[in-house]
């Protein structure tokens, strides 16, 4: 049993609760998962560990409210227990000093980019950062963002706030800077999580500068284990789970159209 011990809306049906799990918090590193299960009569859900305090012996997570079982997990309170988290599971990114990284987050995918940011910043590369979301009142992790990049933009796709438009365009812009500049260049590698038509396009522009690119997939997950195949997506032409391969992968290899499907 995990008892929850903080619990804060960060934005309309986005939510961070802050669990008890020492052992989790342990062993997790940066871009790893966990699998929650509520109680006995809930599915599992892959989460993101989006921060932990190893002194404390607590783990993070920062979802959105959109089905059935994360509208319910929304509902517990501070000192409720979930059943059972099962992690850190996947594999951790590749953590290194590239030079500069480009770490792009999309709507709640800003809860995933923050930990690898951190830890990117950690390595002693220079930390650009590219978030978005729907509105000024869906953006979330702004602050948090900003103590661990060297600059960040800011999008929203109605203009409510920072720049209008996508995190694509933001990079689209930061790249037209770079063309014209003699003394900045192109950045050594770009991380990106969110929406799936957002990775996609991340990719397709990167693809043209031929850049390192790295998304971290949300395809659906049923066991976790590598077992019921639920979570395959293509990379490479080569079938791969999600969750025993990944969740990160070559975003210039990614069949992202049959991504979309399955998740449809
Ligand atoms: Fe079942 Fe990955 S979730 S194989």
């Amino acid at each position: 049993m995990f008892r929850i011990r903080n619990k804060e809306k960060l934005a309309k049906d986005i939510t961070r609760i802050i669990v008890e799990a020492p052992v989790i918090a342990k062993e997790v590193k940066a871009g790893q998962f966990a699998m929650v299960v509520i109680d006995e009569k809930s599915e599992r859900i892959p989460l993101t560990l989006a921060d932990w305090n190893k002194v404390e012996g607590t783990i993070t997570f920062i979802f959105q409210e959109v089905g059935f079982t994360t509208k319910k997990l929304g509902q517990l309170n501070i000192g409720d227990y979930i059943q059972h988290i099962l992690g850190p599971l996947g594999h951790a990114t590749e953590i290194k000093n590239f030079g500069t990284v480009v770490c792009i987050g999309g709507g709640v995918g800003v809860a995933e980019v923050y930990p690898v940011s951190h830890a990117f910043k950690q390595a002693g590369n220079r930390v650009t950062g590219i978030i978005g979301a729907r509105s000024k009142d869906l953006l979330i992790l702004e602050k948090e963002m900003r103590e661990v990049c060297d600059e960040l933009f800011i999008t929203t796709d109605d203009g409510s706030y920072g720049r209008k438009g996508f995190p694509t365009d933001a990079m689209k812009e930061l790249f037209s800077v770079i063309e014209k500049s003699t003394h900045t260049k192109y950045p050594d590698l770009v991380y990106c999580i969110g929406p799936v038509p957002m990775m996609k396009a991340v990719s397709a522009l990167t693809k043209d500068y031929n850049i390192k690119t790295i998304v971290s997939l949300n395809p659906i997950m049923v066991d976790a284990t590598g077992m019921c195949g639920s979570c395959r997506c293509t990379v490479a032409g080569i079938t791969l789970f999600g969750c025993v391969d990944g969740p990160e992968f070559d975003g210039l290899q990614v069949d992202f159209d049959e991504l979309e499907r399955r998740l449809r």
